[in-house]
């Protein structure tokens, strides 16, 4: 007899096997018959399994007829035809092993709909929930949809470090790697010692790959990071997260018009392999979050990308008649509010912002020949408004020291990244996709914190 998962046992090929299925009780209801159905669900799929329980099996009246919400079993029976609604088969148990009670009086997913704030404080039961184990779904399929995508192509997946010293967006908002016992420190109100500390130096949790990325790519041509980053930024917003997963390929011999069009590859093929892959999942996002969740996809697969200068976006806000909190500058970064209006009111779509002032990016983007601008890319779209930033690096080894200058860079600290443009310096290119902002966009939750199985947040690491 094999295990089946209940996706598999759910499919009208499964009709006819003998079966072992597994999983977690979500109903129990008895019929006047003398008989039980029992919905089991097992994360294979968002749909459960009905299971036929007979009045004459052993454990009967003293197991079957006690299963409540999150007891976890174990059935071996026949699959067979089912004619009920939405389903082809059910399971008609031989034998039913009940492996854990969950007291209906403390289970706390005994209620049928609890808000995604409240299931936060739950993370550790929330994935046993429809909406949390669709979206650990569709994250898996956009996970596997990025590898191929880039893999298909012969990108190499490189494993950049995650402890740093440097900080490559030059924001500041690190946190701190140390095995100093800070309370002595405090207690002694002594200057810090690094030279006491595990590396020497002041350490870092990484904000982004690409630096080192940059070493791979001058040597291997084409590469992709898929990795953690954390950022200490205090914004408690629903698109920001202190840990979250970003992806970034990095291309040598590469200009910015090749590094938009990878990134409006990716996210295309993105969409089409949930689409393709997860139809169950989407139907549900389309019908319980959003409802314009599978339109937005299959209209963005099959349309192109707007492609402007932020120049031009500046203007478009600048002429139109929408009260903005903050009025649009050229020099000033957009706000979310400015994104927003571009891409979901000017534009309608997703859309490519270029040429950002050199003032307001950093140091390793290509200073542009009007020496105001350098070569950035953000991809914007609807309601998330970034979910991409990018640019071509400044590979002219002078450039680029006097940039890091003008940002108050120590280029000495930067000697290797610098020895790139030294020896063998090549155009190059890449971008950053934030995994969670994508997830969002894809599913149509409005949280970021539930697209990400335990959100890192100001104030908020429990799980
Ligand atoms: O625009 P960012 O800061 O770009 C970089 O880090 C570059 N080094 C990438 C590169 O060129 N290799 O971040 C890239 C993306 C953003 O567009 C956004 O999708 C996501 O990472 N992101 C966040 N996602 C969740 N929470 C946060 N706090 C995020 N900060 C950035
Ligand atoms: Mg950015």
């Amino acid at each position: 007899m094999d295990t089946l998962s209940v996706a598999v046992a759910r499919e009208e090929a499964a009709i006819g096997r003998q079966a072992i299925v597994q999983g977690w009780v979500r109903t129990r209801r008895d019929s006047k018959g003398g008989f039980s159905f029992v919905e089991l669900n097992d994360g294979s799929c968002l749909a459960n399994i009905q299971v036929i329980c007979d009045g004459d099996l052993p454990n009967y009246e003293t197991e079957i007829k006690k299963l409540s919400a999150g007891c976890s079993v174990t059935v071996s029976g026949e699959v067979k035809p089912s004619g009920g609604k939405g389903q082809s088969t059910e399971l008609h148990a031989a034998e039913v092993t009940v492996h854990g009670w969950a007291d209906p009086e403390t289970y706390p997913l005994q209620k049928k709909r609890h808000s995604f704030e409240k299931l936060r404080e739950w993370a550790h039961l929330r994935p046993r929930t429809n909406t949390f184990g669709a979206v650990a779904r569709v994250r898996n399929t956009i996970s596997r949809s990025i590898h191929n995508y880039f893999q298909e192509q012969q990108f190499l997946y490189i494993h950049t470090p995650i402890i740093t010293a440097s900080d490559c967006e030059g924001a500041g908002e690190m946190f701190r790697v140390t095995t100093l016992d800070l309370e002595t420190i405090a207690a002694k109100e002594t200057k810090i010692d690094y030279a006491l500390d595990f590396f020497d130096r002041p350490a870092y949790l990484t904000v982004s790959g690409q630096l080192e990325g940059e070493i791979y790519a001058t040597a291997l041509g084409k590469v992709y990071t898929f990795g953690p980053t954390f950022r200490a930024e205090n914004s408690n917003t629903s698109r920001h997260l202190a840990e979250f997963w970003m992806i970034e390929p990095e291309v040598a011999f590469a200009e910015l018009p090749e590094d938009m069009d990878l990134a409006e590859g990716l996210i295309k093929r993105i969409f089409a392999d949930v689409l393709g892959d997860c139809s169950e999942d989407m139907q549900f996002f389309n019908d319980r979050i959003d409802e314009t969740v599978i339109a937005t996809l299959e209209s963005i697969v099959a349309s192109s990308f707007e492609r402007i200068t932020y120049s031009e976006a500046v203007d478009l806000l600048q002429k139109s008649s929408k009260k903005f909190e903050f009025e649009p500058v050229w020099g000033e970064d957009l706000q979310s509010e400015h994104e927003r209006y571009l891409t979901e009111e000017a534009i309608g779509r997703p859309v490519i912002v270029t040429d950002y002032p050199s003032s307001i990016k950093p140091f390793y983007m290509r200073l542009s020949e009007d020496e105001k601008t350098v070569a950035a890319m953000d991809v914007l779209v609807p309601k998330v408004g970034e979910i991409i930033g990018g640019s071509q690096r400044e590979e002219r080894l002078d450039v680029l020291e006097s940039r890091m200058r003008d940002q108050e860079l120590d280029p000495q600290e930067y000697w290797w990244y610098l020895d790139l443009r030294r020896f063998g310096t090549v155009p190059h290119a890449g971008f950053g996709l934030g995994l969670e902002r994508v997830v969002q966009f894809t599913t149509g939750m409005t949280n970021i914190r539930d697209v990400i199985p335990f959100p890192r947040t100001p104030g908020s690491a429990e799980f």
